[in-house]
């Protein structure tokens, strides 16, 4: 099957400042994404996503290697024509109405007035903005524009949709239809390929993620897969303990702390955890919970970074 999106050794090399500095804003990218996936590109400010969407879009041209879209050049009109886009700073004619805009969005793809009112009628729903619509940009909040963006990302009825940072700037409502909106589209066997740096937009949606820090790809895979290896510790926390019986399990945690009415114990090899927890019942220790720490985002982020610098 054609992926959706294929990316060779695609490189972006950026001079600027008075110098002209260059700056290796994106080195030697691939990925091959099958259609139907939704992918969430991750990476810290300054890694690399929006110059990959960029490049991904058409709107900035590599220093080498190349990117394909259903098979074809992102330079290919036909090509363009099932692409929905929302860039990271959207700009806005402010004093259209959302309305209207959308109607301007939908001129520009050659829809039809009754194709275009049938389609704004249901993204306008889609993305809560009913009683907005007739108001002007001019006078909608961030995340009020943040969805007329994402409505017209799907004006064309896109077969690939490329959101630059969809959850930015809306309240923990909006993350949640945006997340909602991306698992329709997917349900619609859409491709969507997403940008962010938190990790809980993406853990919930995403079949596929890109880890990029500094320009490269660090790891591309299912989360699941790319975080669970990586438990760092384990936090037993008990309680009805004396000080005395304490010395008994302190030897196993690598540390102990005194927390509500009893202690949290924190082991750092899961293969103590059944020795441990023998030796609380045998005591008649009660095991409030157990709870294994996995490495987060921002770890591999910061591991990555520590890496380089280094
Ligand atoms: N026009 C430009 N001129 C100079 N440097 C640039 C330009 N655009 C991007 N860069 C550099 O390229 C690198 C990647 O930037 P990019 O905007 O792709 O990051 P990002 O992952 O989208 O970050 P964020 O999460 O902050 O949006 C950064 O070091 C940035 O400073
Ligand atoms: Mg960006």
């Amino acid at each position: 099957m054609t992926p959706a999106i294929e990316i060779k050794h695609l490189t972006k090399k950026i001079r600027s400042g008075f110098l002209m500095k260059e700056v290796m804003a994106l080195s030697d990218l691939n990925l091959s994404i099958p259609p139907g996936t939704a992918f969430g590109f991750l990476g810290p400010n300054g890694a690399g996503k929006t110059t990959t969407i960029k490049l991904l879009t058409g709107l900035s041209f590599p220093t080498s290697g190349e990117a394909l879209i259903f098979g074809r050049p992102v330079s290919d009109i036909s090509v363009r024509m099932k692409i929905g886009f929302l860039p990271e700073r959207p700009y806005f004619y402010d004093y259209l109405s959302g309305t209207e805009y959308l109607h301007f969005c939908g001129e520009l793809f050659g829809m039809t007035r009754a194709a275009r009112n049938k389609k704004i009628t249901k993204l306008i729903e889609l993305v809560g903005l009913k009683e907005k619509a007739g108001e002007q940009l001019r006078k909608y909040s961030k995340g009020m524009l943040q969805r007329i963006g994402l409505a017209q990302a799907l004006i064309n009825d896109p077969e690939l949709i490329i959101l630059d940072e969809p959850m930015s700037g809306l309240d923990p409502m909006g993350r949640k239809q945006v997340r909602d909106i991306i698992l329709h589209l997917k349900g619609q066997g859409k491709t969507v390929f997403f940008s962010t740096h938190v990790l809980s937009d993406a853990e919930m949606i995403c079949d596929q993620v890109g880890i990029i820090v500094q320009g490269s790809l660090q790891s591309v895979g299912d989360l699941e897969t790319l975080l669970s290896p990586k438990t760092c510790s384990i936090e037993v926390s008990i309680k009805g303990v004396s000080e005395s019986a304490l010395s008994l399990f302190k030897p196993m945690a690598s540390s102990t702390k005194i927390a509500d009415e009893g202690y949290v114990l924190r082991i750092d090899d899961a293969g103590i955890l059944p020795k441990l927890l023998a030796l609380l019942q045998a005591e008649k220790v009660q095991i409030v919970s157990i709870i294994p720490h996995r490495e987060t985002l921002e770890d591999i982020f910061m591991e990555e970074i520590r890496g380089r610098q280094s």
